[in-house]
């Protein structure tokens, strides 16, 4: 028999339906509720409430796992490349060799931008936030592609969505480094890979040949595939809600870029980097901001410390640990940020306020630590990650558009003043 959960209000019993996924996480199905009783559930920052049903991506939080349609995070980081991934993650199913030829070639076509979106770029000032730069951009690509408006044209019209989209946004992010530095753009270059490209875009200079390092190269990749995707959070939430009012791909994941800009999302690695560097300024002390970070009265948080979901360690965090010792190593950078960092991490993790909290250093915490190592400026860090992200949230998008969700509306307790007279300007 299936499981039901009764609701007694006001001695009146509810019964509803209980649902449970593939890896047996269960939820109560309380869509009739409100019909029924009247009552919504109330539950700020959705902490525990399941917005979807979704095949995409798994977590743990309290066992550290992570999967993409079932493959571990740990296997994909070591075997894979970042346009596989995006593959599997939107398709479903990890690629055959043509498969995957056909995908990077149909990437591969659409990596230039139009000439006139350059113009774009001038009238930004040199100082403007990348982030910014980066949304305003893709959500312009919809006024290009005019026939990608409606996000049921048919498989075809999405699919070139989907590939323009991967292909224009290494493009887009190098050419607003460019741009705040007043450089020339450079295009892309089309027999390199992914990621190789998007470091020619971003380092080579007319005056020089620019060599891309492997190691480069690889972390990079690398860090794509562990950004990828993470299931309902902000900014997934955010494009899924977007799209529901069958608004476009391109604005769905443009909102999606203005998510994952602030500080307690994915512009936690571009905060981690700057206060590691405050402390290190301040004399490295890091008993100081520990102090600081515990203070109820003081709004300071350790940056990159502490997860929403993982509660016993960020299993991104554990690869890309290692990783950035490989390239720390292979690039023989010696940095005094990375002493803070090793020294504040060992602190916090023996601090009783962060071990009872279950507060560990996340993903964040160390990809700025490799971004900065192999000479992404602390602006572009939370570009990358929307980089990165890019395959999850088209994926979370498609999926919401194929099982025909509908349109993101949640409900409010509202505590606002009761019905009241309209006074007169000249009486208040
Ligand atoms: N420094 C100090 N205290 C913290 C921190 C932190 N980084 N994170 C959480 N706490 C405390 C918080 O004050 C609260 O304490 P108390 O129970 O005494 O009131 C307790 O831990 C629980 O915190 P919360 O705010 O209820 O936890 P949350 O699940 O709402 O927030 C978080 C999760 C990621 C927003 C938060 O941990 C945080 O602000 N971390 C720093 C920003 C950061 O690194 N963000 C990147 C997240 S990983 C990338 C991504 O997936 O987006």
């Amino acid at each position: 028999m299936s499981e039901t959960a009764k609701f007694i209000l006001n001695g009146e019993t509810y019964e509803f339906p209980v649902t449970e996924g593939s890896e047996n996480e269960k939820g109560i199905d309380i869509s009739k509720l409100r019909g029924q009783s009247g009552y919504v559930t109330l539950d700020p920052g959705y902490k525990n409430t399941g917005a979807t049903e979704s095949g995409i991506t798994f977590l743990d939080g309290e066992k550290g796992i992570l999967s993409y349609r079932g493959y571990s995070i740990e296997e994909l980081a070591e075997k894979s490349t970042f346009l596989e991934v995006a593959y599997l993650l939107i398709e479903g199913e990890l690629p055959n060799k043509e498969q995957l030829e056909s995908f990077n070639e149909n990437i591969r076509k659409h990596t230039l931008v139009a000439e006139d979106m350059r113009k774009f770029y001038q009238a930004f000032p040199h100082h403007a936030h990348p982030m910014g730069v980066l949304g305003s951009l893709v959500n312009s690509l919809s006024s290009f592609y005019p026939e990608s408006q409606d996000p049921n044209r048919g498989e075809d019209a999405v699919d070139l969505t989907i590939y323009r989209l991967i292909a224009k946004i290494p493009t887009l992010a190098a050419w607003s480094h460019k741009n705040a530095q007043r450089h020339p753009v450079v295009y892309p270059k089309n027999e390199l890979n992914y990621s190789e490209n998007f470091l020619q875009m971003m380092f080579s200079v007319p005056s020089e040949d620019y060599k891309i390092d492997p190691v480069v190269a690889k972390a990079l990749d690398l860090l794509f595939i562990l950004h990828a995707d993470h299931e309902q959070n902000c900014s997934a939430s955010t494009v899924r809600i977007v799209g529901s009012s069958q608004a476009n791909l391109y604005t769905s994941i443009s909102a999606g870029i203005s998510a994952l800009w602030g500080p307690l999302h994915g512009g936690a690695n571009q905060a981690v980097i700057e206060m590691l560097e405050d402390i290190k300024n301040d004399g490295g002390d890091v008993t100081k901001y520990l102090d600081k970070a515990k203070d109820k009265n003081d709004p300071f948080r350790l940056m990159g410390f502490g997860h929403r979901v993982y509660k016993n360690f960020d299993p991104r965090a554990r690869i890309i640990k290692k990783a950035c010792d490989d390239v720390l190593d292979a690039l023989g950078i010696d940095d005094p940020v990375l002493d803070i960092a090793k020294k504040l991490e060992a602190a916090a993790l023996e601090d009783p306020y962060f071990v009872d909290r279950k507060l560990y250093p996340n993903v964040d915490f160390y990809s700025g630590i490799i971004y900065r190592a192999i000479g992404i400026p602390t602006e572009m860090f939370t570009v990358m990650f929307a980089i990165g992200r890019l395959p999850g949230w088209i994926a979370q998008w498609k999926e919401m558009i194929e099982t025909k969700q509908p349109i993101g509306r949640p409900r409010q307790i509202y505590t606002g003043a009761n019905a009241r007279n309209y006074v007169e300007l000249n009486k208040r």
